[in-house]
């Protein structure tokens, strides 16, 4: 599996030869803003959305009409509001993995909020739990930190994390840690920090605290991707 980091929370998995996109946020993001971000990209199969803030499905409408078949994946509100607008969607909520080419999803529950923009409710705030022949992968999206990360290892070993650690509206590095401890996960891709003043860390200070730990903390440059196997 290849695991691309763009900016902010925006990631894309490539498992065998389907492309995921999760919650692109590109033409507003400050990291991206005037360039042509589109032409990154050759192909998309599905869009992950944790939930419905907007730096978090942003570009879903751009993607959509440019791959044409691409299925937006989220909890069964976001679904419905993108629906409405002619995108193929897959709305599931919490409670049980759901076969897809790529692998066995799950939609897990985060702490959180989840509104759109226009103020339509976003559902519940999530995170997905993603069992692939190529490993386990759970991406949180926003939370902070929980006593349910504990049951996630139940369902099988973590390979890798995707976790917020830029604070304020999401874990910060020190729960991203007692995070990957209930997780049993010793390999973090930080994301949702630098994006915005708020939300600026010390990544030397950060990855030290986790190496502290025993625990790994990946921090990539913008496009830079790496492989979990
Ligand atoms: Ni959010
Ligand atoms: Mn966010």
């Amino acid at each position: 599996m290849k695991v691309t980091f763009f900016a902010h929370s925006t990631c894309m998995l490539k498992i065998h030869d389907k492309y995921l996109l999760i919650d692109p946020f590109f033409s507003e993001n400050p990291v991206f803003r005037n360039t042509n971000f589109l032409k990154k990209f050759q192909n998309i199969d599905y869009i992950l959305l944790t939930h419905a803030h907007y730096d978090h499905v942003c570009d879903v409408e751009l993607f959509s009409r440019k791959f044409d078949n691409v299925l937006v994946i989220s909890n069964y509100e976001i679904s419905n509001y993108f629906g409405k607008k002619g995108i193929k969607t897959y709305g599931m909520n919490y409670g049980s993995f759901i076969s897809f080419p790529f692998g066995k999803l799950k939609y897990i529950w985060a702490t959180h909020s989840s509104v759109f923009n226009d103020g339509t409710y976003g559902g519940n705030p999530g995170g997905f739990l993603l069992h692939t022949d190529e490993g386990n992968l759970y991406i949180s999206g926003d939370t902070s930190v929980m006593y349910e990360m504990s049951l996630i290892p139940y369902f099988g070993k973590l390979k890798l994390s995707i976790l917020p650690i830029g604070g304020r509206y999401t874990m910060d590095i020190e729960e991203a840690i007692l995070a990957s401890d209930l997780l049993k996960s010793e390999k973090i891709l930080g994301v949702h920090y630098d994006t915005f003043e708020d939300i600026r860390i010390n990544k030397k200070q950060a990855k030290k605290r986790f190496f502290e730990k025993g625990k790994e903390l990946i921090l990539l440059e913008k496009e830079k991707t790496i492989y979990v196997k």
